[in-house]
C-alpha cells in the first residue's frame, strides 16, 4: 500500500459538510490536479464552472433534489466543452462537422468525467470529501440557461466538496469475478454465488449503516434503478441538440 492506494480504496461519498468554505488555494489546486488529468487527443475539452452565488447554488439544489450542497464548501459544475476549440478552429466544413459530432461529444464528456475524478482523489488526500451529481441532468436545459452556456458545451456532472461532517461507512463493491475478466467477456450465470454472497453483504451494509438504514440487496437496487420513468431525463437529447450537438 501507499498514500495514494489508501485515498483511493478508502473513497466515500459525502453529503453532509461543515459550514467552512474552501479557500481560494484549495479551489485552486483542485482545479490544478484536474487539468492534470489525461485529456483526449490533448484537446482539453472541459470547462469547470465555480458557482458561489447562492441563488444559483439553491437553483441548483431544486435541479439536483439535493438541499444539502448549498453547505458544501465549495460546488463545480464539470462542462463537456467543444465550443473553446471551435473559436480556435477556421470554419470549414469538415471542422463545424467534426465539433459538432458523437465522437467530439464523447471526447468531451470523458475529459470531464476524468477531471472530475481527479478532483474526488486529490480532494480526499487534502482531507476533503465530496459527492459527484449526475442529478443536474434533471434540468440539462435549466443548468444550461443558468450557467450561460455557449454552443458546444454541457453540463456533465455537478460536485459538491467541502470539509466532512459525516464519515459514512464503505460501500461493499462486486466481487472482481463478476467485473474483471481475461482476456473476453464472463457472462454471469443464472443464481452465481459470488452475485448471491454480495447482496447479502450489500444487505447487511444497509440494515447496519448509520443513516438511511433499508432492506436492499444490490439486486433490488438495480431493479428499482431499471424501474425508473425514463421520460424523467428524455430532455437530455433535447438539451444536447439545442447545444449542436448530434444535429445531423
Ligand atoms: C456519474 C455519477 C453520478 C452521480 N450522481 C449522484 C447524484 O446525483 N447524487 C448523489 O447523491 N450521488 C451521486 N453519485 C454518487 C453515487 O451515488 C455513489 O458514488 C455510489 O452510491 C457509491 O457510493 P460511494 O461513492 O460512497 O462509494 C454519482 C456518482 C457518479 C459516478
Amino acid at each position: 500500500m501507499n498514500s495514494t492506494l489508501t485515498t483511493l480504496m478508502a473513497h466515500r461519498s459525502i453529503r453532509q459538510f461543515t459550514n467552512q468554505l474552501l479557500t481560494a488555494t484549495e479551489v485552486d489546486t483542485l482545479v490544478t490536479a484536474a487539468q492534470h488529468a489525461a485529456t483526449s487527443t490533448f484537446s482539453q475539452q472541459y470547462s469547470i464552472i465555480s458557482v458561489t452565488d447562492p441563488t444559483k447554488l439553491a437553483i441548483l439544489a431544486d435541479i439536483t433534489g439535493h438541499q444539502w450542497l448549498v453547505q458544501a464548501g465549495h460546488y463545480f459544475v464539470m462542462v463537456a466543452d467543444q465550443y473553446r476549440n471551435q473559436q480556435l478552429t477556421p470554419v470549414t466544413a469538415t471542422t463545424t462537422a467534426n465539433l459538432h459530432s458523437l465522437d467530439k461529444l464523447l471526447a468531451g464528456i470523458f475529459d470531464a468525467t476524468i477531471a472530475t475524478e481527479a478532483i474526488v482523489t486529490a480532494g480526499e488526500s487534502m482531507g476533503l470529501g465530496s459527492t459527484i451529481m449526475g442529478s443536474i441532468l434533471n434540468g440539462a436545459q435549466r443548468v444550461i440557461d443558468l450557467l450561460g452556456l455557449p454552443p458546444l458545451t454541457f453540463p456533465v456532472l455537478g460536485l459538491a466538496i467541502g470539509h466532512p461532517a459525516e464519515q459514512p461507512e464503505q460501500k461493499p463493491r462486486l466481487p472482481q469475478a463478476l467485473m474483471h475478466f481475461n482476456n473476453g467477456y464472463q457472462r454471469l450465470t443464472n443464481n452465481d454465488p459470488s452475485l448471491v454472497a454480495y447482496d447479502h453483504l450489500i444487505s447487511d451494509y444497509y440494515h447496519a449503516r448509520n443513516s438511511h438504514q433499508r432492506d436492499e440487496t444490490f439486486t433490488h437496487h438495480i431493479i428499482s434503478e431499471m424501474s425508473r420513468d425514463p421520460q424523467q431525463r428524455a430532455a437530455i437529447l433535447t438539451a444536447l441538440q439545442h447545444q449542436g450537438f448530434l444535429v445531423d
